[in-house]
């Protein structure tokens, strides 16, 4: 059987917030050939922080041309290639001009927080308490809404355009598919129904555009153009790359990176979780065919839809803006490390944080806290404290916001998780998933191989093409040698540096511009 299944072949783009990559997976779910290229991140202001669309485009093309080469080096045959999927960072805001196709503005990143002030106006309008109930997040600096809003108030062209009833506004999702599926020829704007929700304009329980959604936000849809929700796997949906070395190939999957994560962890079923430790960390937890919109700072949000006879399938999220960034933030601007996998080393220097708290809230806090003008704060500095112990309190951040948001998840669902499925950059370091089991009182699980999220919109691409029919099928799929990291400290420990978090978290608030 094995044989069988490792004759076809599925390309995955994941276009993440820091770099890009183009990965094909044999039908086993192992990774046969790869490329991975950083692109630039644009910080021209405290707090803001932007993309150029083209760079991202370029970027995913020549992974795909890198990839196919090694691919084919390997002595493989591109025809084994039955599909592509595409997963990609969230809530990053992209608009163009629908006559030319030309990006109008950088697109601004998901943990940009130029948005602010306008957030604290928004709140301040009527009916923005129902906001929530109807699209599943909180109004925060967070969602594209809010970006979108800031490009109309701010940027000449692009108001503009609106005016003049041509501009067209997407994800990173759509903005790939849209050139690389010849939607600009074709004047066909796409999204999946995970990435649209997390723009607050959809619906989630409908899993369409709402107008009093577009009202509050004061859009008029005659004068912009919203990409159209599909599900994420689909066999015509998205239609077939155009161009480059795949050409004619079908994309056929398409979800937000978050959700291909948890359907690369195979969390199917209701109660089954997720924590990816990307640029920033998010935690995901099946809830089922209904939305469970949260009281205690999560958010609500598409899981996956699988489409067909399938319903979309909710998850109740705790974002956390910062884990794989604060990494980098050491190595970039402190020159702590020279690359990213020597955090651990240091981290591992010393022998505990040495009394150092660091909130890293460079992006105002996210779940479940929403505190949007906390800054990054190190706490408990003494002539003691070294490089080491603020790289620990570095990784520890991100430990404690999982607590947070674990604590929350309980009581929204009224079910205590049993153990943690992790991937992502940061879980490579075992000192960090140790930490984090220690934090959370119960076992860490983290696969071998880490590229779930890659996975994840190849798995979706694989069903919409019938590689794929049960998710069954794919119950052996990455689950060999996975390690298990048990917690190793007692419970009061854990509760006590917990509670430091929570008073270094009161003490970040209010550091306004
Ligand atoms: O919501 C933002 C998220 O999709 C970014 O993911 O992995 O690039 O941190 P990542």
């Amino acid at each position: 059987d094995e044989k069988k299944l490792k004759k076809f072949y599925i390309g995955s783009i994941d276009q993440g917030t820091t770099s890009t990559r183009f990965i094909i997976f044999d039908g086993t779910g192992q990774p046969i050939a790869q490329h991975q290229i950083e692109f630039s991140q644009m910080y021209p202001q405290s707090g803001w922080h932007e993309h150029d669309p083209k760079e991202i485009l370029t970027s995913v093309e020549q992974c795909i041309e890198k990839a196919t080469q090694s691919f084919i080096d390997q002595g493989h045959d591109i025809s084994d290639i039955k599909a592509v999927g595409i997963t990609n960072q969230r809530e990053t805001t992209v608009v163009w001009d629908t006559n030319t196709g030309e990006a109008l503005h950088n697109a601004i990143a998901w943990p940009d927080t130029r948005t602010m002030g306008l957030v604290r106006e928004l709140k301040a309008r009527d009916g923005a308490d129902d906001l929530q109930d109807i699209c599943g997040l909180p109004l925060s600096t967070y969602p594209s809404s809010v970006k979108l809003l800031w490009l109309l108030h701010h940027v000449d062209d692009v108001r503009k355009a609106y005016d003049e009833g041509r501009l067209s506004f997407g994800t990173i999702d759509t903005w790939l598919l849209y050139h690389l599926n010849g939607g600009k020829e074709k004047d066909i704007l796409i999204t999946d129904a995970t990435n649209a929700s997390r723009t607050m304009f959809m619906n989630l329980h409908t899993v369409q555009y709402d107008d009093k959604l577009l009202d509050f936000f004061q859009l008029d849809r005659g004068k912009i153009r919203l990409p159209k929700i599909v599900p994420s796997s689909s066999p015509d949906a998205f239609g077939s790359l155009t161009y480059g070395p795949l050409k004619g190939i079908r994309i056929a999957g398409c979800l937000g990176d978050q959700s291909a994560a948890l359907v690369g962890q195979q969390g199917f079923s209701p109660g089954s979780a997720k924590n990816t430790y990307g640029t920033g960390c998010f935690l995901l937890y099946n809830v089922g065919e209904k939305p469970v919109i949260s009281k205690h700072g999560l958010l609500a949000t598409i899981a996956y839809d699988f489409g067909g006879k399938r319903k979309p399938v909710y998850a109740l999220e705790g974002s956390i803006a910062v884990a794989g960034s604060g990494v980098k933030f050491l190595m970039n601007n402190l020159g702590f490390i020279t690359h990213s996998h020597k955090i651990s080393d240091l981290a591992a220097s010393v022998d505990d944080n040495g009394g150092c708290v660091f909130v890293t809230a460079f992006s105002g806090l996210f779940a479940p806290y929403w505190i949007d003008d906390a800054k990054g704060t190190i706490f408990g500095i003494t002539q003691f404290t070294e490089r080491g112990h603020i790289a620990r309190a570095t990784l520890e951040a991100t430990c404690f916001q999982t607590k947070a948001i674990l604590d929350a998840m309980e009581l929204d669902s009224g079910h205590k998780l049993a153990e943690l499925a992790v991937d992502g950059g940061m879980s490579n370091s075992n000192l960090c998933m140790q930490t984090q089991a220690n934090i959370i009182g119960i076992p860490v699980d983290r696969p071998a191989m880490r590229e779930t999220t890659s996975l994840g919109a190849a798995i979706a691409a694989g069903f919409a093409v019938d590689l794929w029919k049960e998710f069954d099928e794919l119950k052996e799929i990455n689950q060999k040698d996975r390690m298990i990291f048990e917690p190793n400290i007692s419970r009061e420990e854990g509760a006590k540096m917990f509670k430091k978090w929570g008073r270094a978290v009161d003490m970040c608030r209010g550091w306004l511009d």
